[in-house]
């Protein structure tokens, strides 16, 4: 079923949705938006992405119909260093969204992977464009099967629960998690952020990991998370190292 857009819009009545039936992906149209000036806030979803972007220029499976795929245009003064944490921030907004809609307890791997068990329902990119923070979420809702090649990482709401579930009203539970998880990090800094990822994610503290960077690997046991909120991992000869960027996944 398509996404009820007039439903969408009663519930979010003072946000600007620009709603795409087929694009490549919501964070090149948010950024075009962006650039010509749109409001602070305003929300680019699809029903489905031709050219769906993960991090590191990876892929994002965009089925048509079957998930939430969603940019968000953000003008706030942010200090620089938050920018890590705003990752954080929309990772426990989406796994608190998805808890509240499915009865479902996600996990969270640093940085920004939602799990259910070890497979990932939903991912977070986070870029900087025309002088706005471009947010994207594509969340795993009703899909029935994955491709070969995603089928032992990546599951869906459905898939997990049993049951479909209102894309609409994931999406608004979605928006305002979002709003509150990053109204946190303006007003409080990063401190209590930093203190939920630790008390959500499985993977924060003592977990053993290998971390791709590159073309290297390290592996290590997690050591929490840093003032920024980059992972510590200690390493198999004594030593931590502060991963700031890379692919974390269980050893
Ligand atoms: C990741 O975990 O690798 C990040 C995935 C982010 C996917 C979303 S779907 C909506 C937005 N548009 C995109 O092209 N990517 C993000």
């Amino acid at each position: 079923m398509p996404l009820d857009l007039d439903l969408l819009r009663a519930r979010l009545p003072r946000r600007q949705i620009v709603w795409r039936d087929r694009v490549g992906s919501t964070m090149t149209e948010a950024s075009g938006l962006a650039a010509r000036g749109c409001a602070s806030g305003t929300l680019v979803a699809a029903e489905e992405q031709t050219a769906g972007q993960g991090r590191h220029g990876r892929p994002w499976h965009s089925e048509r119909g079957a998930g939430l795929y969603v940019s968000q245009v953000l003008r706030f003064a942010l200090r620089p260093d938050d920018l890590p944490a705003v990752t954080l921030a929309l990772g426990l907004a989406a796994a608190e969204a998805i808890a509240r809609i499915s009865g479902l307890a996600c996990d969270l791997r640093w940085p920004n992977d939602v799990l259910i068990g070890e497979k990932k329902c939903a991912g977070i990119l986070v870029t900087q464009s025309a002088e706005a923070l471009i947010t994207g979420i594509g969340i795993n809702v009703n899909q029935t099967a994955f491709p070969v090649e995603l089928a032992d990482l990546a599951t869906s709401l459905r898939l997990a629960a049993g049951r479909t579930h209102s894309r609409e009203e994931l999406l608004v539970a979605l928006v305002e998690s979002s709003e509150r998880h990053l109204q946190l990090l303006a007003e409080n800094g990063r401190q209590p952020l930093l203190e939920m990822f630790h008390g959500a994610s499985s993977y924060a503290r003592g977990k053993r990991v290998v971390v791709e960077q590159g073309g290297a690997s390290l592996r290590g046991v997690t050591d929490g998370l840093d003032a920024s909120g980059f992972l510590v991992v200690r390493l198999e000869d004594g030593g931590r190292s502060t991963v700031r960027s890379g692919g974390v996944r269980p050893a």
